[in-house]
């Protein structure tokens, strides 16, 4: 459930309607509704109901804006990160540092040495390797850092192979078969308190069974792991609930994961820690866009240009994901079209075939589902600026990133003065 509906004919964020922001913003512009988003923080929280002891980490990659940040802080989340970038947003936005976990295959000694800096309250490390570095580092400080090990499940999670992360050939984690003698060797090191595993399979998860799979085999290894002597106290089990982008998409329910995860966990004993990132802030956020111009297609439908492209977001061009795209106000009528960007690639189309809407130059629609990696993935290519961002709360909103105009962007480089 969202806060975006059509109320006399145009469609609005809670009580805003887009045709405002559009006109004090302008387009393209990512606007997202606190209201949704408190409402799927509440959801997620409540599904968890079940699960004693735990701490539910925002994955900051899906929408690392300070503004969400601090909605979702004011929640009760802490924040799941990946680089130091993120670790600074998660404390800018009142996170506390005992409450952010620190993810990611290649995180850089600077990276690390940040974490410790700033308490942190996890590591996940990935790879012997890292443990060792980790290790030194905290040691020298005459620290032991809090830490997890990642391993890798070997399971598939039936979603698309780029947001795949739990089987064995992909880059995540320590193989489930080498968990053991890894977890041994890091155990003892003087800088480390491991305490326990992570794991994370992937993202946009649409049945409960990979993940129940992948939960069962970490039971297993915290078995294997007590048995041999380990103290273990911590599991982090990801994020990765999918969410409907689509009609006829049904991805499981909060209360369903939820119900699945305390039957799964009850006999562990630990304190649990979930990062979910999609499930919180992608029906959360729509990009607004108009339409430039409708093209006469060549053997097939038109062309409707909007203003948005594939640098503002990716996902359709990167993953060939869905959108649902529709009028801010529509007539009724109805049309097929291409649904594309102005990039110079045929790649920036964000649909095919697409019956939406009747549109014509000058309108406004919107991308929904756009509040999770959307506006995070945004790059600045064919030297377009970075969309803004706006944040709507009951009858008023306001700019939570300004517009990065192409000429700002300009502004950092430098010709040398022997050219
Ligand atoms: N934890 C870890 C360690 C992760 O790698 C991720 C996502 C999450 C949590 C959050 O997963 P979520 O709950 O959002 O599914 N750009 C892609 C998605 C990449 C996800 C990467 N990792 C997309 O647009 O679909």
């Amino acid at each position: 459930m969202d806060h975006f509906a059509l109320k006399n004919g145009v469609l609005h964020a809670e009580d805003v309607p887009l045709t405002r922001i559009a006109e004090e913003v302008g387009t393209p512009v990512y606007v997202y509704s606190r209201a949704t988003l408190e409402r799927h923080a509440r959801v997620f929280r409540e599904g968890l109901e079940g699960v004693p002891h735990k701490l539910i980490a925002f994955a900051v990659k899906a929408n690392p804006n300070l503004a969400v940040l601090k909605v979702l802080q004011q929640q009760g989340f802490g924040a799941d990160v990946v680089s130091g970038g993120e670790l600074i947003r998660a404390l800018a936005a009142g996170m506390a540092p005992e409450m952010i976990v620190f993810s990611g295959v290649g995180k850089t000694r600077a990276e690390l040495e940040l974490g410790l800096d700033k308490g942190i309250g996890q590591f996940n490390i990935e790879s012997r390797e890292e443990g060792r570095e980790l290790a030194e580092l905290a040691a020298a400080r005459g620290e032991r850092a809090p830490a997890c090990l990642r391993i890798n499940p070997d399971v598939d999670a039936k979603t698309h192979e780029k947001i795949s992360t739990g089987k064995a050939e992909n880059k995540f984690g320590i193989p489930m078969v080498h968990a053991r003698e890894a977890y041994d060797e890091l155990a003892a090191l003087e800088g480390l308190n491991l305490r326990g595993v992570a794991v994370h399979i992937g993202s946009q998860l649409l049945d409960l069974e990979p993940l129940e799979t992948a939960f069962a085999k970490v039971g297993t290894l915290v078995e294997d792991l007590r048995a041999a002597g380990h103290t273990i106290t911590h599991v982090d089990l990801g994020g990765g609930l999918g969410v409907p982008y689509r009609a006829g998409e049904n991805p499981p329910s909060p209360a369903g994961y939820g119900a699945m995860v305390a039957r799964v966990t009850k006999d562990w004993g630990v304190h649990l820690t979930f990062e979910p990132g999609r499930v919180i802030a992608g029906n959360a956020g729509v990009l607004l866009t108009q339409v430039v111009r409708v093209k006469r297609g060549g053997n097939g439908p038109p062309f409707v240009i909007v203003d948005a492209a594939m640098n503002d977001l990716a996902r359709p061009a990167l993953y060939g994901a869905w959108h649902d795209f529709i009028a801010v106000e529509p007539s009724g009528e109805r049309m097929t079209a291409n649904i594309v960007g102005p990039i110079c690639e045929t790649g920036d189309t964000f649909a095919r075939d697409r019956e939406c809407d009747a549109l014509v130059a000058g309108d406004l629609a919107v991308f929904r589902t756009g509040g999770a990696y959307g506006a995070t993935m945004a790059s600045s290519y064919n030297s377009r600026g970075f969309v803004p961002e706006a944040l709507v709360d009951g009858d008023r909103f306001a700019v939570v990133a300004d517009r990065i105009p192409a000429a700002a962007i300009m502004d950092a480089e430098r010709v040398p003065d022997w050219l």
